[in-house]
């Protein structure tokens, strides 16, 4: 027989822990006007070419989904491996890079411990810090980018991990190689520097940051990327990581044990073969994001600028009469959903995906109307 309760908590229902009740939950961007229209979704950073057709091939003749998928992604890490030099055995695939993330702070720090993210970094690294317990730093960013001075000077000893994306989401600014060398010499060798590669892929190759290198020569980086952004895989859910086999191994004992499916695994090897889908969305979205720039430049006067972005968006600032909020509504009515940044402390900040030719033109042509009209 079980003994009466005398004691114990004398709430009536469970309680969450204190650090996720702190937790703001991630907003997705949108793809419906607030009466329920559907909108052009230039909000969440997708590939508007859509997917490799070899991707989609290979999705449809995936085993029958009746099987478990491979729970060591076998296939997908060889290719990857492949493409990039790496050891497979120092790669681990996740349910988007978004898992991979969250595991890496979950593996690496606790209560008690900090994570450092500079300011206007991307958003789920606040909440991979506090779902694990531990104490947010946020370092001040230079010009809406990465201070690495400041970024150092806010490690303490109990730092336990660094999260930095580059490209960032959602200021689209990037460090260069030498930059990101300098940060990783400067943190001790016992904090994890986690570099957020989701948008490496738009980066001219030339100007590569040396991450991948600095994963496979330290103990102290993981590098993560994605298949959602430039593959146009992101409704299949698979992102990587690679670092040092220790760093490989923990984040291999908390994943989910089936944690990329059978027609991901699938679509991401073939994708990862279609070189030539990957050049031609680099080389759409360098095209479109240059004439999007040059479009919003011309509007100088009216308040707007963009940040540099080397990414699949830009962040545009409005500093004039029209407000980001004002831009926002007008935009919707012309049937565009972006993302407004209110919530990430730039209220003035609309962030617009790279879309089609004809998606950009409508977008500047009504940002100039909507900026005319409120003067
Ligand atoms: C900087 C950055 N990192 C990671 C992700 C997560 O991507 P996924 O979980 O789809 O791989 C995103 C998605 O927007 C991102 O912008």
């Amino acid at each position: 027989m079980r003994p009466p309760v005398t004691e114990g908590p004398s709430n009536s229902a469970p309680q969450m822990k204190p650090w996720i009740a702190a937790i703001h939950a991630y907003v997705p961007g949108r793809s419906k006007a607030s009466d329920g229209r559907e909108l052009v979704k230039l909000s969440a950073n997708e590939n508007p070419l859509g997917t490799s057709a070899r991707a989609l091939a290979a999705r449809g003749a995936a085993a029958a989904p009746s099987r478990y998928p491979d729970p060591e992604s076998t296939e997908l890490r060889e290719a990857i491996g492949k493409l990039h030099g790496i050891d497979p055995t120092r790669i681990v695939c996740g349910t988007g890079s978004d898992e991979l993330l969250n595991l890496a702070a979950q593996a690496f720090a606790g209560p008690g411990d900090e994570v450092i993210y500079v300011r206007f970094g991307f958003a789920v690294y606040d909440i991979a810090a506090r779902r694990c317990g531990a104490t947010v730093v946020v370092a001040p960013d230079r010009d809406f980018g990465t201070d690495v001075e400041a970024l150092l000077a806010c490690v303490t000893p109990r730092t336990r991990v660094v999260f930095l994306a580059n490209p960032n989401n959602p200021t689209g600014s990037y460090l260069p190689r030498a930059e990101v060398a300098r940060l990783h010499a400067g943190l001790p060798a016992d904090v994890l520097l986690v570099i957020d590669q989701a948008y490496a892929e738009y980066v001219d190759p030339r100007d590569e940051d040396g991450s991948l290198e600095l994963a496979a020569a330290h103990a102290n980086v993981l590098v993560t990327r994605t298949f959602s952004k430039i593959y146009g895989l992101a409704g299949e859910r698979i992102g990587w990581g690679t670092g040092a086999a220790d760093i490989v191994g923990a984040l291999n004992r908390i994943r989910g044990p089936f944690n990329v499916t059978l027609s991901g695994q699938a679509a991401a090897v073939a994708a990862l073969g279609d070189e030539e889908f990957v050049r031609a969305s680099r080389e759409h979205n360098r095209a479109e994001r240059t004439r999007f720039v040059e479009a919003v430049s011309a509007l100088g006067n009216h308040g707007l600028r963009t940040l540099p972005s080397e990414a699949n968006f830009v962040l545009v600032l409005f500093e004039g009469a029209l407000s980001a909020e004002a831009a926002l509504i007008g935009l919707a009515q012309r049937g565009y959903a972006v993302r407004h940044l209110a919530g990430q402390g730039l209220p003035q900040g609309l962030r617009i995906t790279i879309g089609t030719r004809e998606q950009m033109d409508e977008v500047a042509a009504t940002l100039r109307q909507l900026a005319e009209a409120a003067r």
